[in-house]
């Protein structure tokens, strides 16, 4: 707005000047273009003061319409920031909800796999009772020599473990019997032998091999039938090749 004011008020300046410059002979002529020149300077004044009066109501609304805007921008932003704050606090009531319905749905969950884990012990407990009590039941019924009691073997074929161990035959027949150098007793009792050539066997041995024979071993000697009933239980499977003090049934 002043530039274009101030290039309108050049023109006329420059237009005034020249009229004096080219200042004419004749008076009257002289006073003509005086009293334009006074004119165009009043119009000019004029134009320049409605110009500025413009400017400045243009300016004052500007600033009104700015004040306005901020005004309305912070009423905006507080708007806005209440309308986050309550959707922030209906989210965390939201997510507590959600938060308490998994609690619940886990704690359920738990309960029930407890329940299922206890009805699981209580089956696999029963099922292992039956078991033990089956084979205690069959071994007690059958004609064996040895007898299974509360799944601890009878003594005879305790007796039997301690004499294999001390009479030194898992040197050469393995652990329980399991056989290394010499046979698998466990399988050469059930499969093989007689009870009498079981005891024939061990009292004689066998000439050229490296069974000897141990008729001269007492303890041995001593205890041949319950030597034969323990492995006749590990021939049967009723007992495994372990240590009969550490595991009641060897396995
Ligand atoms: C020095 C090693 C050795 C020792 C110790 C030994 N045996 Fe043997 N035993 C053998 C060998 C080897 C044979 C296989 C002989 C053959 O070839 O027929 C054998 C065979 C046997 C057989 C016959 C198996 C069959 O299927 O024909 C019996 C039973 C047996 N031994 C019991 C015992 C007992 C019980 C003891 C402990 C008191 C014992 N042996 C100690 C090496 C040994």
């Amino acid at each position: 707005m002043y530039q274009n004011c101030l290039a309108i008020l050049s023109v006329a300046l420059l237009l005034c000047a020249c009229g004096e410059s080219e200042a004419p002979a004749s008076d009257s002529v002289s006073s003509n273009l005086e009293s334009a020149a006074t004119e165009m300077q009043k119009n000019v004044a004029d134009v320049v003061s409605e110009t500025t009066a413009v400017v400045e109501e243009v300016a004052t609304e500007a600033v009104e319409v700015a004040e306005e805007s901020a005004e309305s921008v912070t009423e905006a932003s507080s708007e806005m920031l209440d309308a986050a704050a309550e959707k922030m606090d209906a989210m965390k009531e939201e997510a507590a909800d959600m938060a308490e319905v998994a609690k619940e749905a886990a704690t359920e969950e738990m309960a029930a796999i407890k329940q299922t884990a206890a009805a699981v012990m209580q089956d696999v407990e029963s099922k292992v009772e039956d078991t033990v009590q089956d084979v205690s039941a069959a071994v007690a019924s059958s004609d064996k020599p040895y007898q299974l009691v509360d799944g601890k073997i009878s003594e005879n074929a305790m007796n039997g473990w301690r004499t294999y161990n001390g009479g030194g035959c898992g040197a050469c027949h393995g652990k329980g019997g399991v056989g290394a150098v010499g046979p698998n007793l466990a399988n050469s009792v059930k499969n093989v032998l007689t009870q009498e050539q079981f005891i024939d066997v061990v009292t004689n041995g066998r000439s050229g091999t490296m069974m000897r024979p141990h008729k001269t071993n007492k303890r041995v000697m001593d205890n041949l039938d319950d030597l034969y009933v323990y492995l006749l239980a590990r021939g049967d499977d009723v007992l495994g090749p372990g240590n009969l003090i550490k595991q009641p049934l060897g396995k």
